[in-house]
């Protein structure tokens, strides 16, 4: 990309957020409690100036979704900032690259495809196992489970072995030490053990690339291998690699922070896990593909409510590539925009009293949810991939505890709600999530 102009507040005049601190902005706010930034920002107009490692223009306006369906955004300055984590890979290119790439990928991602490479499958059978573990504990940390098994079902529909999973969560793990900021790439640093484990993993991800092609695997590796886009073009071996590490990086702490939410909502609310247990026996088993998704309403409206309002994700961002028209203005090329889904997903107007949680919202409706309703994965040109996926474990995940629960209930130990963190996504703290059976 040709560099861009950088548009500052002095070129464009609008309202600044108060209170940046000295070189850090208003990162250090932002990491301590992200909904009250956006907050205070909304209440300051449609468009607001924060400084997070650079200047954003912060859209609040929800005509800022119609942004990501044009051709006016790109990621080539967040992907800068985190080329340690998503250098290389789809979410780090635009236009003709970035349909090249995720062309080569949509396929075994597609409803058709989950089912058909036997991945969604696979799912079902570790999301089995890992329910049965937590319905025979008597106490079990929910987010821990549930990092591990959202960890576990990305390599596991990748094609890796049962016996190899552990090794792939740790490394897997490791490499996420490459989001501490401000950490320098020096002997025994977060980001030097990163770059190890990453080296790992690319070494090891080269021999189980050889094992898929020599055994004709079902696998997703397999088919990520011979996937080509409509002009016959697949990913290299550097890309495999930088994709496969997003997927990891993309599908487990968000899948893993909305199941627990799910789980730590139901554990308040009673007449609802009767609900969900009701259901969950009435279909005998628990969804087997995509397809079967239609007999579990209640498990998908709870986790697409518990998205709405824990949206993991709460900010994406973009630099303004062509001029670009929001809330009456018109915003030049260069400006870095923050697309707050967060603010999103909270207004009156599509969700009445946004601040309940309430699963009915997404019941008896006679259409399927629209973008801005799916907007928790993103939206445009890099909506999430695993959006089919992330649905499907959800489900898969609920009716199984549903169904193990054999007239029991979940209960947090804390008793309340988790605390919310809210670096690097918006998650419940770990400590909070501990669960125990109680008796209905
Ligand atoms: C509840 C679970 C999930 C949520 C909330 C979520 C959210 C998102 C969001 C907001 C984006 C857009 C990021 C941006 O444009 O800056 C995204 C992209 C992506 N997600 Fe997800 N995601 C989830 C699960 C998954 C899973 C399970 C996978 C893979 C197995 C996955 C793979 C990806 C990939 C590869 C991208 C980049 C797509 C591209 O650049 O074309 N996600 N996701």
């Amino acid at each position: 990309m040709n560099q861009l102009p950088t548009i500052t507040p002095e070129n464009l005049s609008y309202p600044i957020l108060p209170g940046a601190w000295p070189s850090l902005g208003h990162f250090p706010q932002a990491a301590w409690d992200t909904p009250k930034v956006l907050r205070e920002a909304q209440a300051l107009g449609p468009l607001v100036w924060i400084n997070l490692s650079g200047w954003g223009l912060i859209i609040v306006h929800p005509d800022g979704y119609e942004l990501l369906k044009g051709k006016a955004l790109s990621v080539a300055s967040m992907a800068n900032q985190g080329a340690e984590l998503i250098g290389g890979s789809v979410l780090s290119v635009d236009g003709v690259e970035h349909r090249r790439m995720r062309g080569a990928m949509n396929r075994p991602f597609t409803p058709e495809g989950l089912s058909g490479e036997g991945a969604a499958k696979r799912m079902a059978e570790l999301v089995e196992a890992r329910s049965k573990g937590m319905a025979e504990s008597p106490r079990f940390n929910a987010l821990n489970e549930l990092r591990d098994l959202a960890l576990d079902i990305i390599f596991g529909v990748l094609g890796v072995p049962d016996a190899d999973l552990p090794w792939w969560r740790e490394k897997y793990q490791t490499t996420l030490l490459a989001s501490v900021p401000f950490a320098k790439n020096v002997p025994f640093s977060p980001t030097w053990f990163a770059r190890r484990a990453n080296a790992e993993i690319a070494a090891r991800l080269g021999s189980e690339a050889t094992r898929a092609q020599a055994e004709g695997s079902p696998g997703l590796l397999a088919a990520l291998m011979r996937g080509r886009d409509e002009n016959g073009r697949g990913l290299n071996p550097e890309e495999l690699i930088a994709n496969v590490r997003l997927l990891g990086l993309a599908g487990h702490e968000t899948t893993a922070s909305i199941l627990t939410w799910s789980l730590s909502y139901l554990s308040q609310d009673d007449a609802l896990w009767d609900r969900l247990v009701a259901e969950a026996n009435a279909a005998g088993h628990i969804p087997q593909a995509p397809a079967d998704l239609k007999q579990h309403p209640i498990a998908e409206a709870i986790f697409r409510e518990s998205l709405r309002l824990r949206t993991p994700v709460p900010v994406m961002s973009r630099a303004l590539v062509l001029p670009a028209e929001i809330a009456g203005c018109t915003l030049p090329v260069g400006t870095h925009v923050r697309l707050p889904l967060w603010l999103w997903n909270r207004d009156p107007a599509r969700y009445p009293e946004p601040e309940r949680y309430n699963p009915d919202r997404w019941l008896g409706r006679d259409r399927k949810p629209d973008p801005v309703e799916m907007s928790p994965f993103g939206g445009g040109a890099h909506f999430c991939l695993g959006y089919h996926l992330a649905i499907l474990e959800g489900v898969q995940l609920l009716t199984a505890m549903a169904q193990r629960a054999q007239g029991r209930r979940l209960r947090l130990v804390k008793g309340a709600l988790p605390a919310e963190r809210f670096f690097p996504l918006i998650q419940p703290m770990g400590k909070d999530t501990e669960m125990v059976w109680e008796r209905a």
